[in-house]
């Protein structure tokens, strides 16, 4: 199966007939889909779908059993988060991954995409020898937290901020390194209406970028909002693909997720 909504030469994201079982039960199920670049795209189903299992996959967390996945024109299937990493994609996760021991400045100097220790090893515990490369990195980290509204909590440790500040640390952790594609899973879930506005324009703001964004998204308002193309995903598989104003008309995808789960009304 090939997704044919989104040309392979307009895709830097897409998988092909991943499949992924854990104890013998089918999490994942012959998932296809190409991502746009250059756009926001949203990947929605009912809980359990297999979306954050996807996610995992593509960014080399898990490894899947079988299928083929690619960043770009790079075949990926199977690579080390690392490696993917370094190609430019970068994610966040459902549940916050913060280091709650440290500073929210620290977090994200060891964000996941750092170079190993060793550089760090100065900037933590000799900050009279930190080189130009070290200096430069701070400064990033800093221009970054300025840029989600958490400057002013560089030194508060993270386990004491908020579910939506530790939301915005998510994010920041990601944007660190300077993605290319970004993978957002439920960034707003649980957070107050007025942050969601607020990550949506962040969200906004990296596509103008160009960065290119897959978010996992329950809030249908802010799909239809923030996202051109949507993926739904159900049992593990791909049932449709497309704009959400042509999904709203596809039966199947009604009733196997916009009927059942929201109120079809609060999409028009
Ligand atoms: N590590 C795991 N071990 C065992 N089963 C798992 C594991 N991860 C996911 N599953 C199962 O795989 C299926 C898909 O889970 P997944 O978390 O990918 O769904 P989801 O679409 O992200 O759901 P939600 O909307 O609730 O976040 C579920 O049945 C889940 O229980
Ligand atoms: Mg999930």
């Amino acid at each position: 199966m090939t997704d044919q909504s989104v040309s392979r030469a307009d895709s830097a994201l897409g998988c092909q007939d991943l499949t992924k079982s854990f104890l013998g039960v089918r999490a994942v199920n012959g998932a296809t889909f190409e991502v746009p670049r250059g756009q926001i795209t949203a990947l929605i189903g009912p809980n359990g779908a297999g979306k954050t299992t996807v996610v995992n996959i593509l960014s080399g967390l898990m490894k899947s059993d079988g299928g083929t996945m690619h960043l770009e024109s790079t075949e990926t299937t199977n690579w080390e988060s690392e490696k993917i990493a370094r190609l430019g994609l970068m994610r966040t996760f459902q549940l916050s991954r913060e280091l709650g021991g440290l500073t929210v400045l620290e977090n994200l100097l060891v964000a996941p995409h750092d170079q190993p220790g060793e550089k760090l090893f100065n900037i933590f515990f000799r900050p009279g020898r930190v080189t130009k490369a070290e200096k430069a990195h701070v400064e990033r980290a800093l221009e970054v937290l300025r840029t989600y509204g958490l400057y002013e909590l560089r030194d508060s440790r993270a386990s004491d901020l908020s579910g939506g500040q530790k939301k915005l640390l998510e994010i920041s952790r990601a944007v660190m390194a300077g993605p290319k594609v970004l993978l957002l899973d439920e960034p707003m879930a649980g957070v107050n209406p007025a942050l969601i506005e607020r990550i949506g324009g962040y969200i906004l703001d990296l596509k103008a970028q160009g960065v290119t964004v897959l978010m996992v998204e329950h809030n249908l308002n802010v799909v239809e909002k923030i996202c051109d193309h949507v993926i739904v995903l159900a049992e593990g598989r791909t049932l449709a693909t497309g704009r959400l104003s042509d999904l709203r008309e596809n039966k199947e995808v009604v009733s196997a997720y916009l009927g059942e789960v929201i109120d079809a009304s609060a999409i028009s």
